[in-house]
Formats: C-alpha cells, structure tokens, sequence
C-alpha cells in the first residue's frame, strides 16, 4: 500500500479534475482504496488476477466504467500468469481468471464488456502476449476518460445558467477512468458558469455521495452540499433542484436503466416535481441482449451492509434485512440519456441501442 504523500496516479492539471483512482504502474495495477475514503486516501498495489477480483467484489474499486477498466487490467495480469505457467497452453490457462474477473460483480455491465474487448485482442501466435494485451488496457482507460470529456460537453449543454442539481452515488472520476459521467456533465457545466448548486444524496448503505462524491468535488473545489436520501423529495417540492444527473450500470434496450438503489425514487420524485432526470453514462454501459430493466440482474449485498454504521451494529438483533444494492429506472422517467456519441431525449420512444454499432462494443 502507499500513502497519498507518494500518490501513485499522475494528477491531470485540468481545471475541476484532479481525482484518479486506477492506474498501471511499474507493472502493478495500483487503485485508490474508495473504501477508506475519506479518512484515509491509499492506494493498493495489485499483481494477481485473484487480487484484481478481490477488488471489485470487495468495492475497493467501484463503479461501472471504473471496474470495467479495472478488470481490462486484470486480465492483463492474468495473462502474465497463464503464460508463466503455460507457454503454449495460455489462452486456456486464463479462462477461469477471466470468468472470476466477470463474475465479481453482477450489474455493471462495463465487466463483461470489457473482459469481451479483451478477450478479442488476444494474439495470434507465440510469445508473449502482455504487451498487446497492455497495450487495449490502456486503450479501453483512455477512451473511457475522452468518452466522459465529450459527455460533460453534451450533458452541459442541456443546463441553463443558474442550474440547481441533485446527484446520487458517485458517477465520478472515482467511478471511471477519470472525470466521471454524471459528475462529467456536473463538472462541464461548472467549468462554464452554469451551476448554482450541487446537491448530493448520501446514498445509504455505503454512502458512495457522503464519503465519495462529496470528497472528489470538494477537492476540485466544486462547492456540494450533502443531504439524507430521504431529504431529496422534499427538496424538490420546494422547487430547489432543476435537474437529477446520474451514472448507469446497465441500460436496457428499451432504455430501461440500472443505477445505484435510491435512483428510481428520485426518478419518480422528480417526475411529480418536473425537475428533468438525465443519465450519462458511456456506449459500454449499453446492453442491447437486455430487452428491458427486468432482464438486468440486481446485486444484492450482505445484510451487514444495513445491520450496522460506521462498524457499530444498529438493527434490532434478529431482523431480516433486504439489501439490493441497485434499482431500475423506466426509460418513460428519463428526459435525456447522455452518451459520447449524442444525446437521447426521451429515451423511451427512441431506441437507445441505435447508437451502438458492432465496432463499439469489441474494438
Ligand atoms: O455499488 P457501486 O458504488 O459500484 O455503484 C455505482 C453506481 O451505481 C454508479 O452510479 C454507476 O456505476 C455509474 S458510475 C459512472
């Protein structure tokens, strides 16, 4: 592990976006450690393909185009292992290293993607196959930041000056290979003037806004102001909110989007408010086998995650406990569903999956 005293990543200059949480270093795949955040800012330096997926499922890294990029790596380092152990045989070697990479988280989408991209840029022919291998790694990383870049400048333009907007969870450079997709737009927008305010929800159980969202924008000095979950409808019966922003694990063919647990209820609190809902989120978080939400499968995690805060067991000993850890969003909710390659205004009556084309989802 290092410290933030010799943080790993290189820090972009950028104005509003100095946050990364994944990077390759000296052959290791190095992450910030998002489950400490905010007391403690470290980063854990992986070698294995069994450690890469440790982190996924353990949240060390999180969020879909985060843990899609994370996984990219993991093969890389699983890779490294089967042809060590196997010089001709690799290709089989590291199969179940793949299939435990995919298998560490099941919503995000961006997992499977990104193992698939992968798997379609495995050599041909002897040798060593990392530096190939390394090489769309790092590929799938960068083109994960420029897709969020583009994102910002779309999703910005639908906000008027004075723009008053909520967030849920994190969709942030913490989320993704940097500068985020919801926090992307909120970042554009900021940068050119037009933010009056950003609310962000703490988001229970692991309180991804509270300890994460609000310490990625207070560091890129973007003022945020943090509110309970269940604060968020009234605010916008007050008429404090014009626009929910919000990332995506999965969008369904139909438009139908997976998003941390608490999304539909903004969705729906803001569809008897008329505040406008917009989700961004990249091309690889599209999933056209998905013909709507009910076909997304839902994580559900350990009921400890409910049971207790801050390490101190609140629930009343003996009480069942129901922990989904995402929820789906109806297309008909949506006004506007943001991609790097063009916005979709009411989702549910176009078809989202026309912007995706063979070539974007195995490059
Ligand atoms: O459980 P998490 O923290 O991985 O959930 C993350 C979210 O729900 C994000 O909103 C989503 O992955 C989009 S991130 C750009």
């Amino acid at each position: 592990m290092t410290s933030e005293a010799n943080a790993v990543p290189d820090q972009p200059e950028t104005h509003h976006d100095t946050v990364r949480a994944i990077a390759w270093q000296d052959g290791r795949l190095v992450l910030l450690d998002q489950r400490r955040l905010p007391a403690v800012c470290e980063h854990m330096s992986l070698d294995t393909p069994e450690a890469a997926a440790e982190a996924i499922r353990s949240m060390v890294v999180r969020g879909a185009p985060a843990i899609g990029i994370a996984a990219a790596y993991g093969v890389v380092l699983a890779a490294r292992k089967a042809y060590a152990n196997e010089r001709e045989g690799w290709r089989q070697a590291i199969a179940a290293d793949c299939e435990s990479l995919r298998a560490a988280r099941p919503t995000a989408v961006n997992l499977a993607w990104a193992i698939e991209r992968m798997r379609a840029r495995f050599p041909e022919g002897p040798g060593d196959p990392e530096p190939a291998l390394l090489a769309e790694a790092k590929a799938i990383h960068d083109q994960d930041i420029a897709a969020n870049r583009r994102m910002g400048a779309i999703g910005a333009a639908f906000l008027k000056s004075g723009a008053r907007v909520l967030t849920h969870c994190n969709a942030g450079s913490l989320a993704t290979g940097g500068y985020g997709t919801a926090l992307g737009v909120i970042r554009s927008a900021y940068a050119c003037g037009k933010i009056a305010q950003v609310h962000a929800g703490e988001t229970r159980p692991w309180l991804q806004g509270a300890r994460l969202t609000a310490w990625e924008l207070l560091r890129d000095r973007i003022p945020v102001t943090l509110l309970a979950d269940s604060a968020a409808a009234y605010l916008m019966q007050r008429g404090g909110i014009d626009w929910v922003i919000v990332g995506a694990d999965r969008i369904a063919a139909n438009g139908d989007v997976a998003n941390k647990i608490g999304t539909y209820g903004l969705a729906v609190a803001a569809r008897a408010h008329g505040v406008r809902f917009m989700v961004a989120a990249p091309i690889s978080t599209l999933d056209p086998e998905a013909l709507n939400g009910r076909a997304i499968p839902i994580e559900n995690r350990p009921p400890e995650e409910i049971m207790a805060f801050d390490g101190q067991r609140v629930a009343a000993p003996g009480v069942e406990i129901w922990n989904p850890v995402f929820d789906v969003t109806p297309a008909e909710l949506i006004d506007v569903l943001v991609t790097e390659k063009g916005a979709i205004e009411h989702p549910n009556t176009a078809n989202p999956n026309a912007l995706l084309t063979r070539d974007d989802r195995v490059v």
